[in-house]
């Protein structure tokens, strides 16, 4: 996240050009009396569209104006990454996504770019005062990463060629084509769409023929069909399999045990002598001779010894 603080270096003041002072006032009527601070952010915009940033003098101005503590204009300024609070390029302020998914897809390359023609650092503008950058969290266009935003617009799907030649467009002034920077229609899947493509979803013929709906009905019944086929294909393989091997006999005490493997009988055997004391398994727990004295002592039900 970037650090998010006012500008070391502040202009002595601030105003408004008259049209924009104009459309401040307009703007500030369309809400209701006392709410006035409703148009904060939109005043802070356009500040920042007049002037490039935001600056200290320019948040006290809008506080004045909105009759609103200094402070909670502060926080707004400082708490989106849309207003700039330092002097930017003057043809554009590049913010590359540096989150998650974008670096994943290759935004560090983006950076090393930012980095080698416009400014080791961010927020620094180009020798020429053309360019600036900064790394800003995700945008919210994940899908086409990695991307960067020069406002009001995206630019997607970048790699570090196609950023150079972005970068060269600025700065011949050269219009710019904001979206994927490939030929991806949006956030279509690459090569083009894969669902929804007939023709007649387009063309108006299925309007009012409800063919939706029939549609609907049809790939309902191949499931259902599906689903028939599939148990009637279960029972017939079970009606072909083996048949499974004689139960044992009712009342029949103890089902057969599986035989002890002769090594596993062995190790029993040198177990039992390793372990003197060990317990005989072959008989069952109340018979006393199983305790460690080998039943010389009685306890009685209270479990005081005799
Ligand atoms: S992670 Fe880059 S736009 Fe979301």
């Amino acid at each position: 996240m970037s650090v998010r603080r006012l500008a070391a270096e502040q202009p002595e003041s601030f105003a408004l050009t008259p049209e924009n002072l104009a459309w401040a006032q307009k703007t500030v009527e369309k809400f209701p009396a006392g709410r006035q601070a409703s148009a904060v952010i939109q005043i802070l915009w356009r500040i920042q569209e007049q002037e490039g940033w935001v600056s200290e003098p320019a948040i006290r101005w809008v506080g004045e104006f909105l009759d609103m503590p200094y402070i909670r204009v502060l926080e707004v300024a400082t708490f989106y990454t849309m207003f700039l609070l330092a002097p930017v390029g003057r043809k554009a302020h590049i913010q590359v996504c540096g989150t998650t998914p974008c670096m994943i897809a290759g935004a560090g390359e983006l950076l090393k770019v930012c980095r080698s023609r416009i400014h080791a650092e961010p927020f620094h503008p180009s020798a020429n005062g053309d360019l600036s950058w900064e790394e800003v969290e995700c945008l919210g266009a994940c899908v086409n990463a990695p991307m960067v935003q020069i406002v009001p617009d995206t630019y997607e799907d970048l790699t570090a060629e196609s950023f150079g030649k972005l970068i060269d467009d600025i700065e011949a002034g050269r219009p710019l084509e904001p979206g994927p920077q490939t030929d991806r229609f949006n956030s279509m899947p690459i090569g083009g769409a894969r669902v929804l493509t007939s023709p007649e979803l387009y063309d108006g013929s299925m309007i009012g023929q409800g063919a939706g709906l029939a549609a609907a009905r049809e790939a309902i019944a191949a499931r259902e069909a599906a689903e028939v086929a599939k148990a009637a294909e279960a029972a017939a393989a079970a009606a072909e399999a083996p048949a499974p091997a004689a139960a044992a006999p009712a009342g029949d005490p103890a089902p057969a045990k599986d035989p002890v493997a002769p090594a596993v009988k062995v190790q029993a055997e040198a177990d039992k002598e390793k372990v003197p004391n060990q317990v005989d398994q072959s008989k069952p727990a109340s018979d006393p001779s199983v305790r460690p004295d080998g039943g010389k002592e009685q306890v009685a039900q209270s479990g005081e010894k005799k």
